[in-house]
């Protein structure tokens, strides 16, 4: 993997040959992984992720004009479209997240002029290590600083959100984007979605994640994941109609709810709502295990989300099935789950990092046996939020 420094220089040397002049800002924003806690963000539940040493770098200057031309770096595709942009583009919708951004600031500010971009990015695409946030929120930070605007972390979170609900069709939840916007380096992000307070807690120096891509993303995907939410939404309505309390999202029902009333519920909707429900309950105890440095526990509960997602919310497949049932039989493996919306990406390993590379050979080599290829298996370190960079004089 090139060096993040000399990625940064080579999309610089890129961004002067194709446009023949200096960029006026630059950001960089990274991607995640998430640590437990699946499909509670939507739920106003609570989730453990962090920011990661892999991103996206995004340089822009200013036009004379009002239009806009993004290049995606590594293929040199261009998309064109302009400051009045507020619909999808039908044509390289892979523009549609950068697009999106910009509708979000053009909706809030007078938008003086439009800008030619560039972007590169190392996080692999499909691997559920949110690509597409690491993209919106750099160019978010970008568009900040290019139209002189300061705008709050969390607002920068929603535009992006926004971006995806209305130009990429994924009815996604703030997880992403937060991570994103509020990792450190050595910590997990510990988000509650109803409050939106945001902590940062010390990993220590005894664990480390494992990323496992299997380069599987299943068709339909964002379909399935739009269709989780609404589960989701259709069994908060019973709840709220049949509980004695105030219910606004799955967060207000406890496991024990459940079980005493999911026999009015349609049996896949109640099927689906027991992960939010029990996954919120498993982040708050993986959180007090972390706090004590008790690894051991905190990887009980990252297996016991992943059996709720493959039973559950049957939102795994058999290649991450595969890899988390090796994980289990591993020694020195502490913890693996799915990470992120599903239906393909990765499996995210917790270790000793001392354990970390013979775990990573025997990952692969379960992944082989019952595949045929072996899996892409890497540390990934949690790292440091999105920021914007200084341009070379
Ligand atoms: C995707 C979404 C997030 C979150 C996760 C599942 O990453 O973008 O908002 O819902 O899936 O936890």
């Amino acid at each position: 993997m090139m060096p993040a420094p000399d990625i940064y220089q080579e999309l610089l040397r890129k961004f002067r040959t194709w446009y023949r002049r200096e960029p006026d800002v630059a950001a960089y924003a990274p991607g995640r992984i998430e640590v437990i806690g699946n499909h509670t963000d939507y739920n106003e539940g609570f989730v453990c992720s962090a920011a990661i040493d892999r991103g996206t770098w995004f340089v822009a200057s200013r036009r004379s004009d009002k239009e806009c031309r993004l290049v995606a770096g590594d293929l040199m595709l261009q998309a064109d479209f302009c400051t009045c942009c507020n619909a999808p583009l039908t044509v390289n919708t892979w523009a549609n997240y950068v697009a999106g951004v910009l509708d979000g600031f053009s909706q809030r500010y007078e938008l003086p002029c439009g800008f030619d971009g560039m972007f590169f990015s190392n996080i692999p695409l499909g691997a559920g290590l949110s690509s597409s946030a690491a993209l919106e929120v750099s160019a978010a930070l970008a568009f900040s600083a290019l139209y002189g605007v300061s705008i709050d972390r969390m607002e920068i979170a929603r535009i992006a959100q926004r971006a995806e609900h209305n130009f990429a069709g994924v009815k996604c939840g703030l997880l992403d984007q937060i991570t994103s916007l509020y990792g450190a380096k050595g910590t997990v992000v510990e988000t509650d979605f109803r409050s939106m307070t945001v902590k940062n807690i010390p990993l220590g120096k005894d664990a480390a994640f494992l990323m496992c891509n299997t380069h599987v993303k299943h068709a339909l995907v964002d379909g399935e994941y739009n269709s989780r939410r609404e589960a989701c939404e259709t069994a908060r309505d019973y709840f709220a109609s049949v509980l004695p309390h105030p219910v606004t999202a799955l967060r207000d029902v406890s496991v024990s709810e459940w079980h005493q009333h999911k026999g009015g519920l349609d049996p896949i909707v109640a099927q689906r709502a027991v992960h939010p429900i029990s996954e919120n309950e498993r982040v708050l105890a993986a959180v007090d295990s972390l706090k004590v440095s008790d690894l051991k526990a905190f990887g009980e509960f990252m297996f016991a989300s992943h059996e709720s997602s493959r039973h559950n919310f049957e939102n795994s497949t058999p290649e991450l099935d595969c890899l988390v049932d090796a994980a289990h039989k591993i020694p020195g493996v502490l913890g693996a789950r799915l990470s992120g919306g599903g239906f393909g990406g990765s499996v995210i390993v917790l270790v000793h990092p001392r354990d970390a590379e013979t775990a990573a050979t025997a990952m692969k080599n379960s992944y082989k046996a019952a595949f045929g290829e072996p899996c892409d298996v890497c540390l990934v370190h949690p790292s440091d939020a999105a920021y914007t960079l200084p341009l070379p004089r």
